[in-house]
């Protein structure tokens, strides 16, 4: 599976510090993935309840297999309908943009919680890897909902239609990371789903040259740290 918390891992202690968990807070981890910061969380809850919600049992599975901590709960639920318990804090890391209907979604997310801390992606436009990885593919990315919250006044508007109130939004930009070399980079990438597809669709001389370009994209980006894009977040917050 790709390693979606090494990806992350310069976007973690900022996000973390956003959340601004206390002893005892009940969390919600809404799109909890793997559950990192659900862990994380919980760490900074306890004794408090974590609930990390995710629609994908495969996602779960492995968060409960990495999952030791007594005080978290993990749910196979949409979001968007299930019936939460009240919390203190609902929290997501890129796991809120996915909503079909994120009016719905946001107005039952609001019924448990007041106070948010969300991580969502600026617009692509400001997210390099989500340019340079399809470009040197020799295509474009087709599936947008990575960057729906991206426009801070449209999502604005959605949340407080929600019944949140003053969301703040707070501008980070941070290195992505896809592995410590260029060799690790490229097979990291090619387990991705969307350059899997841009790929699957040229004929096959062309696909020799779509990662022959792509490996020289990941090496044009190795830097001391590994291979980095540049990426742009909102942390978007509610008290
Ligand atoms: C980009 S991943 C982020 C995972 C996790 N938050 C992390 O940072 O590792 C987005 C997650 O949101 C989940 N998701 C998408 N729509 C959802 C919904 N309606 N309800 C619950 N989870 C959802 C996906 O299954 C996926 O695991």
């Amino acid at each position: 599976m790709f390693d979606y918390d090494a990806e992350l891992k310069f976007y973690r202690e900022a996000f973390r510090t956003a959340c601004g968990i206390r002893p005892g807070d009940r969390v919600l981890d809404v799109g909890c993935g793997t559950g990192q910061t659900t862990r994380d969380a919980a760490r900074d809850a306890a004794p408090g309840p974590v609930l990390g919600v995710d629609v994908s049992e495969r996602m779960l599975d492995h968060a409960r297999r990495s999952t030791t901590a007594g005080n978290v709960t993990y749910v196979a639920a949409d979001a968007t309908t299930y019936d939460f318990a009240p919390v203190d804090v609902c929290i997501s890391r890129f796991g809120v943009m996915f909503f079909a209907d994120p009016a719905r979604a946001f107005s039952n997310l609001r019924r448990a919680a007041s106070r948010v801390a969300f991580l969502v992606w600026q617009p692509r436009a400001e997210n390099e890897w989500a340019r340079v990885i399809p470009e040197a593919i020799g295509g474009a990315f087709r599936d947008d909902s990575p960057f729906t919250l991206g426009d801070p006044e449209a999502t604005r508007d959605i949340l407080t239609t929600a019944g949140f109130v003053e969301p703040t939004f707070t501008a980070l930009r941070e290195p992505l990371y896809y592995g410590p070399d260029v060799e690790s980079a490229y097979e990291n990438v090619l387990q991705l789903r969307e350059p899997q597809a841009l790929l699957a669709e040229l004929d096959p001389p062309d696909a020799v040259r779509a990662r022959s370009t792509l490996r020289e994209a990941l090496a044009a980006h190795a830097t001391a740290d590994g291979v980095l894009f540049d990426s742009a977040a909102w942390i978007v917050t509610t008290e």
